[in-house]
């Protein structure tokens, strides 16, 4: 069992938890994940590290609540234990010294580029990171990458926080203008690493992003995690999960990734049914309990 030393919600359905995992700590290097289980039947699903801790022997993992097993997690608090914490998995990040590294993190994908920033610019790397999210309270990790980084660069969606397009606006600006890029990172969303691939290949500027395609066991056997790289098969859990972004094939990840939506949406929607009936329940008996001291 692993316990939640820390759990704190940092954006609306955005949760940070500070895990005791010793073991993981020692190991964990920037670009690397876990996988979880929270319970015995429970689905394995794979999260990013967004830091450890070696001395106090944590990690601290950063979760979006998109399906049921996520919402579940998202649910849990201080002192709550997940049943099993399975990593670091993953190659860590090719960290060294390239010269000047555009970080990009597309939503929660951010908490994924934030160790990769920090230990470019250790490397002695110049490091712009490009943060995006739909709306102002999506922004994650604006201040921790201020830290890191030589200098930030903001865009939500709907412009009601800072510069108002997507990370590939402001990519697009930073060649335009001419800025020497020798490294473009980028991890976020699909259709952002996709457009920053794009983006990129014009100039050819070298560029990698991190695949998040669906995961079980993460250790290459399953071949769950089966991704198109240069045309071949490749599995994201032990090869990747960061690869050359102009060989990657996004149109089967985006197929991939689809495979199961819909008995995910199921699943979702069973599990806030049931939710929703647990409340209601609790709010019945309470009410009940009141009413019979009402009597008394
Ligand atoms: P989102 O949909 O809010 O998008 C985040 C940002 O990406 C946007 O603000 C925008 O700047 C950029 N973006 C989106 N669409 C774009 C497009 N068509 N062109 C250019 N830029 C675009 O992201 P979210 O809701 O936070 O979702 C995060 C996604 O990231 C999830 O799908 C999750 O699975 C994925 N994720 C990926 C990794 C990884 O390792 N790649 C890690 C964690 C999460
Ligand atoms: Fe099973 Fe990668 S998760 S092969």
């Amino acid at each position: 069992m692993f316990k939640i030393i820390h759990a704190q919600f940092i954006a609306p359905g955005i949760k940070r938890f500070v895990l005791e995992a010793p073991r993981i700590a020692r190991k964990q290097k920037p670009g690397q994940f876990v996988i979880l289980r929270i319970y015995e039947e429970g689905e394995r699903i794979p999260v990013t590290i967004e830091n450890s801790d070696p001395e106090r022997g944590t990690i601290s993992i950063v979760v979006q609540s998109a399906g049921k097993t996520t919402h579940l997690l998202n649910s849990l608090n201080t002192g709550d234990q997940i049943l099993d914490v399975v990593g670091p998995l993953g190659k860590p990040s090719e960290i060294e010294k390239f010269g000047t590294v555009v970080v990009v993190g597309g939503g929660v994908g951010t908490a994924m580029a934030y160790p990769s920033a920090a230990a470019f610019k250790r490397a002695g790397n110049r490091v712009i990171s490009i943060v995006g999210a739909r709306t102002k309270e999506l922004v994650i990790l604006e201040q921790e990458l201020r830290e890191v980084s030589d200098a930030v660069m903001i865009t939500t969606d709907d412009g009601s926080y800072a510069d108002k397009g997507f990370v590939t606006d402001k990519l697009r600006q930073l060649i335009q203008n001419g800025t020497r890029i020798d490294l473009v990172l980028a991890i976020g969303p699909i259709v952002m690493m996709r457009a920053v691939a794009e983006l990129t290949r014009k100039e050819n500027i070298r560029t990698v992003v991190s695949l998040n395609p669906i995961m079980i066991d993460g250790t290459g056997m399953c071949g769950g995690c089966r991704v198109l790289i240069d045309n071949k098969s490749e599995f994201a859990c032990v090869d990747g999960p960061e690869f050359d972004a102009h060989k990657v094939n996004f149109d089967v990840l985006v197929q991939r990734n689809g495979m199961y939506r819909d008995a995910e949406q199921r699943s979702l929607a069973d599990y806030q049914r049931s939710t929703a009936e647990k409340t209601a329940a609790h709010e019945t008996e309470d009410s009940c309990a009141i009413a019979h001291r009402g009597e008394r």
